[in-house]
């Protein structure tokens, strides 16, 4: 297993999320594959990929999670046309016991969900840092595979749930305010939590092969002005591309899910050809340890 390819350190169970900001990524509290979808703009296709992705990854047979780490602006329900009557916000407040807040979405994989409009999570406070913590450390054992549905930008609460993840699958459109994001984010996570590596997908890609291209020229940058502590250069790992697709916009409208409406479709393919790369070079089949 290469640099990139291994997990990040794992404290041992009972650990307690990391008392200051920035958090290390070392606060990834066990042993599964925690995936934090991310992104520097927002609305560039972060919630479209984790449930599609979750959907492709079910399919291919992993038992997949996704929890909607976009506390206070959560759109995964919508995505997914769900009404939780538990979701992390009860979790959180002691209302609700955290095993009644995960529930099943339409593609077979298992969602926790947020709830929207709450300012007290505009800030990163001891008590959300510390319930957040808990949760993925609890849930991520039942599961081959977690995905976090970030908010975008480099807000402490962005950052905090990030670094929760072992890994970092970055969203990006070849917009140039899109790029100029995600490099600052990139830098952050470099810099900050200490990420030798970061994965990304180019979403909203017009031809094929933009996605490479994009992520070698944003490599260039990072490799000019970007280095972390080891003294090497943050590499970004290209993911794969996701092409502007018309069909994506139509099945959000319907509020379902593109890899069960229309699972064909360009966009549609691409993800399964996303989840199919991730599988093979990142998770471990199920079952095995
Ligand atoms: N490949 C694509 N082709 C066409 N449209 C797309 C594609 N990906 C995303 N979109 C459009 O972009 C919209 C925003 O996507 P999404 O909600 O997943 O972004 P986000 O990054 O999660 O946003 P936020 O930062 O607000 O959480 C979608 O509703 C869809 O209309
Ligand atoms: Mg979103």
């Amino acid at each position: 297993m290469t640099d990139a390819l291994s997990p990040q350190p794992t404290p041992s169970a009972g650990a307690t999320a990391p008392a200051t900001a920035p958090t290390p990524v070392a606060a990834a509290p066990v042993d599964a594959r925690i995936i934090a979808v991310t992104s520097g703009k927002g609305g560039v296709g972060k919630t479209f990929v984790s449930a599609n992705l979750a959907a492709a990854l079910t399919r291919r047979g992993l038992r997949v999670l996704v929890l909607d780490a976009d506390l206070g602006l959560a759109n995964l329900d919508v995505v997914l046309n769900l009404h939780p009557k538990t979701t992390l916000h009860d979790v959180f407040t002691g209302k609700a016991q955290l095993e009644d807040a995960v529930i099943k979405a339409p593609g077979g994989f298992s969602v926790v969900l947020a709830g929207s409009g709450m300012v007290e999570y505009s800030r990163l406070t001891p008590e959300v840092r510390n319930e957040f913590f808990n949760v993925i450390q609890t849930l991520a054992p039942q599961y081959d595979v977690v995905l976090l549905d970030t908010g975008a930008g480099i807000s402490d609460v962005v950052l905090f749930s990030v670094s929760l993840a072992q890994e970092v699958l970055i969203v990006a459109t070849p917009e140039p305010t899109s790029l100029t994001d995600a490099y600052a984010a990139i830098k952050v996570l470099a810099t900050q939590q200490k990420r030798q590596h970061v994965r990304m997908v180019v979403n909203q890609a017009a031809r094929a092969g933009d996605g490479r291209a994009i992520t070698g020229q944003l490599q260039q940058v990072l490799d000019r002005f970007v280095t972390t502590d080891s003294g090497r250069p943050v590499r970004l790992i290209h993911m794969g591309d996701i092409p502007a697709d018309s069909s994506v916009r139509e099945a959000v409208m319907r509020r379902q899910l593109l890899m069960l409406q229309m699972p064909g479709c360009p966009a549609a393919l691409a993800v399964a050809q996303l989840a199919n790369k991730l599988e093979s070079t990142l998770l471990k089949p199920a079952g095995n340890p």
